[in-house]
């Protein structure tokens, strides 16, 4: 078998081939390679770890001529490797999935703040929504399949980060993987293409592609511009001395929040089952924006009524009142846990954010401020 052969050939036959061709060929081959896309974000940079972790060669895709945030996974992702692509350029996936000839694509990149959709409708639609069909686009082309031509048994694998969102004003509670959707946002109606996108994809040309519907989750790691970092960020401010106030929207929606950390092993799990299938992950329990901040503030022994303002400028347009995952199958069917729970969640934020800027002399790198909506 030729070099270039090799090099064509989809991963998991690679796999086979390196088998065959006995343990001083195959060794470098067996390892497994992960792309993922929307590296430099909170989930990518935990994905990364996790599966770094577990011996995978990982990829990560990176926009721009000179991103900021690439420096950041350079310093805390030394291992993985970089590779150039846009979700709104067909063309760079193509060449990325070519290059990387990966075993498995993470499809995390997306315009995920919510508020900034009813802005910038139309590019939350492109990178959100059209941005997925790409890159499913970018495997089917590579890996050689049509309506005609099934993908063989080394296929790409490819995870969808569907989002609770898609619930928007529940039909039903908690949301299960039979719950309709009814959007409320430009995000959720983009998010909820993508994912009968991945479906229809899994069902026309037999690909392995699945979602996760995700319910809310973060860590130390998320952007300031979600409610529960800019509370910690807030908080951590107020404490420190740096401010006296933080602004709010919403205080009485609720949400199931869990940690990111927990949500990425989910992920990898959904690609590891025989049969590709669609998975809800959350909690199940949910607690209100009132109860986070309440929450972080007791963190610091402060008394949250002395420094939340509410601010109309935080009120949305149409609002999800309420989201809580019944999360029974990806615990039955991935055995898939939380290990961090609420409280310890806000208090490793809160914590995590005294630190940062009490090292930092008040500067929050990625923070674009409390008035960043
Ligand atoms: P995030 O921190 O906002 O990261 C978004 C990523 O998308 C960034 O790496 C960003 O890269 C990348 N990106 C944006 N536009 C792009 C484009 N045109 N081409 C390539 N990359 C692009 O999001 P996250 O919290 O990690 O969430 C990961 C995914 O899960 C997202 O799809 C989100 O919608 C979904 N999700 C998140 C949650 C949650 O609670 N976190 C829940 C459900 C679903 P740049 O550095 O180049 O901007
Ligand atoms: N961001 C923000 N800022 N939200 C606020 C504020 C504020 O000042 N005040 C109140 N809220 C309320 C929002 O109105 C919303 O009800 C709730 O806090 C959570 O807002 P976000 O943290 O911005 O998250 P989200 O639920 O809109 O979206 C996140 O979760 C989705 C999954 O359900 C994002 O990560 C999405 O990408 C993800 O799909």
């Amino acid at each position: 078998m030729s070099g270039f052969y090799v090099g064509k050939l989809p991963r998991r036959d690679r796999w086979s081939a390196a088998v065959a061709a006995g343990p001083d060929d195959g060794e470098s081959q067996l390892t497994k390679r992960a792309l993922i896309t929307g590296i430099t974000g909170q989930d990518g940079s935990y994905l990364a770890e996790h599966l770094l972790a577990e011996g995978y060669e990982v990829w990560g895709l990176v926009r721009g001529q000179a991103n900021p945030r690439v420096r950041r996974v350079r310093e805390i992702l030394g291992d993985v490797r970089l590779v150039r692509g846009d979700l709104l350029d067909q063309g760079s996936l193509i060449s990325a999935v070519e290059r990387v000839q990966p075993d498995e694509v993470y499809n995390l990149a997306a315009i995920s703040y919510v508020p900034m959709s009813w802005q910038q409708a139309e590019l939350t639609g492109e990178v959100t929504g059209l941005g997925v069909l790409r890159v499913l686009e970018a495997i089917r082309v590579c890996s050689g399949i049509s309506a005609s031509r099934s993908p063989g048994r080394g296929q790409i694998r490819f995870y969808q980060a569907s989002s609770s969102e898609m619930f928007g004003k529940v039909r039903e509670s908690p949301q299960s993987e039979q719950t309709p959707f009814h959007p409320r946002s430009p995000y959720g109606v983009a998010k909820a293409y993508g994912h009968h996108l991945t479906q229809n994809y899994r069902e026309s040309y037999g690909m392995f592609a699945v979602s996760g519907i995700l319910f809310n989750h973060e860590s130390p790691r998320r952007g300031a511009e979600f409610v529960s970092r800019k509370v910690s960020l807030g908080v951590a401010k107020i404490k420190l001395g740096y401010e006296k106030q933080v602004r709010l929207g919403n205080l009485g929606a609720s949400r199931d929040w869990g940690f990111a950390g927990d949500y990425v092993r989910a992920m990898h799990l959904m690609l590891g089952r025989d049969e590709p299938t669609d998975y809800v992950v959350g909690t199940g329990v949910t607690h209100s924006v009132g109860e986070l901040v309440e929450l972080a503030f007791d963190v610091v022994g402060l008394d949250w009524r002395d420094h939340v303002v509410t601010d109309a400028a935080f009120i949305r347009p149409a609002e999800v009142d309420q989201l809580c995952a019944n999360p029974a199958k990806a615990a039955s069917e991935l055995g898939w846990e939380t290990h961090v729970g609420f409280e310890e969640l806000v208090a490793m934020m809160v914590e995590a954010d005294q630190k940062l800027l009490s090292e930092s002399g008040g500067h929050a790198e990625d923070s674009f401020g409390p008035d960043a909506w």
